[in-house]
C-alpha cells in the first residue's frame, strides 16, 4: 500500500486492517506509517509493517521491495495510491517537481506492477488497485502535468486489466473526484473547493468505494454521479470546448 501515511491511503489502510489483512505501510513520513502501523495491530490483531520510501527514487523503490522480501511478505494486493499534484500555468511551476510528480505517480506505478504483477500471475490470484483521478478523462490546463500523470494511470490500468485476463489477477483504475485529504495543501489549491456538499468524498468513503471495485474485479471505477458525468462529459466532448470550459471556470492554479 503507497501513500500510508495520509487521506486516502490511510483509509485503504484501516478498512484492509479491519477486515483482517496485514499490511505493509510506504510513504516517506515514517513517523506517521508507525503511529498507523501500531493503531491498526493494536485495534485488529493483525500484522502491520511500515517502509519508509520515497517512490520517486528508483533505487529507494528497490530497497523497498528488498525490504519486504526480507521480512518473507508475499504482496496479495498491491494498492498503487501514492500521488500529488501542483498547481498553476506549467511555465510557473518548479520544472524539477513537475518531474518528481512523474516519477512518483507514472514511474512508481509502472515499476511496482512490473515487480509484483507477474508473481501474482504465477500464484494465479492476486488483485491491484491503481488510483487514479477523475482527472485522468481530459487535459486539465493549471493541472497539466497532473491531469497526465493520471490519464496514463487510467490507460495503463485499463490495459493491463485485459492483459491479466484470465490469470486470476484483477487491475482495477479507482477514479476519485475531490476529496477531502491532504492533496489541495500538498498541491497548493485553496481547500475551500472541498467545502462543496454532495460532490465531496471524505477518504473513507472512497477507499470505500475503491476496495469494493477491487471486490468485483472492476476494471474502472468513479465513485459518485457528479464526478461519473463529469468523467463521461471530459472524455465525450470535443478537446477544444473542454479545454476552454476548464481554462474559464475550473477553480485551481488561478
Ligand atoms: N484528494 C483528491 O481530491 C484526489 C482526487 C483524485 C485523485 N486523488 C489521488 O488520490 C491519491 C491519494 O491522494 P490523497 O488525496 O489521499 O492525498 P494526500 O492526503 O496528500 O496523500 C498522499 C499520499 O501520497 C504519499 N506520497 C506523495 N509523494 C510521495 C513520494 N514521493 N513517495 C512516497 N509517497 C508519497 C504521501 O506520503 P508522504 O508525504 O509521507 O510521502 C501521502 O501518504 C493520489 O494518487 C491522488 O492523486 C486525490
Amino acid at each position: 500500500m503507497t501513500g500510508a501515511s495520509a487521506g486516502i491511503g490511510a483509509e485503504f489502510a484501516r478498512q484492509l486492517a479491519e477486515r483482517g489483512y496485514g499490511v505493509t505501510l510506504t510513504a516517506r513520513r515514517k513517523d506517521r506509517l508507525e503511529e498507523l502501523a501500531r493503531e491498526l495491530s493494536e485495534s485488529n490483531g493483525i500484522e502491520a509493517d511500515t517502509v519508509a520510501c520515497d517512490l520517486s527514487n528508483a533505487a529507494a523503490r528497490r530497497r523497498m521491495i528488498q525490504t519486504v522480501e526480507k521480512r518473507g511478505r508475499s504482496v496479495e494486493i498491491l494498492i498503487n495510491n501514492a500521488g500529488f499534484g501542483t498547481a498553476g500555468r506549467f511555465q510557473e511551476l518548479d520544472p524539477e517537481n513537475e518531474i518528481r510528480m512523474l516519477r512518483t505517480n507514472v514511474e512508481a506505478v509502472v515499476d511496482l506492477c512490473g515487480h509484483y504483477v507477474p508473481e501474482m500471475v504465477e500464484r494465479r490470484r492476486g488483485g491491484i488497485l491503481n488510483v487514479a483521478s477523475t482527472a485522468a478523462f481530459q487535459p486539465i490546463p493549471r493541472q497539466t502535468t497532473y491531469a497526465a500523470t493520471k490519464a496514463f494511470v487510467l490507460s495503463f490500468s485499463e490495459g493491463l486489466h485485459k492483459d491479466l485476463g484470465g490469470t486470476g489477477v484483477t487491475v482495477t483504475a479507482l477514479c476519485p473526484g475531490p476529496t477531502k485529504t491532504e492533496f489541495a495543501e500538498v498541491a497548493g489549491i485553496d481547500e475551500g473547493l472541498l467545502e462543496l456538499p454532495g460532490i465531496v468524498y471524505s477518504a473513507e468513503q472512497m477507499a470505500r468505494a475503491g476496495l469494493g471495485a477491487l471486490d468485483r474485479g472492476r476494471r474502472t471505477s468513479v465513485p459518485g454521479p457528479t464526478n461519473l458525468a463529469g468523467a463521461v462529459a471530459g472524455r465525450v466532448s470535443p478537446r477544444a470546448v473542454v479545454l476552454e470550459v476548464l481554462d474559464r471556470f475550473y477553480p485551481v492554479g488561478k
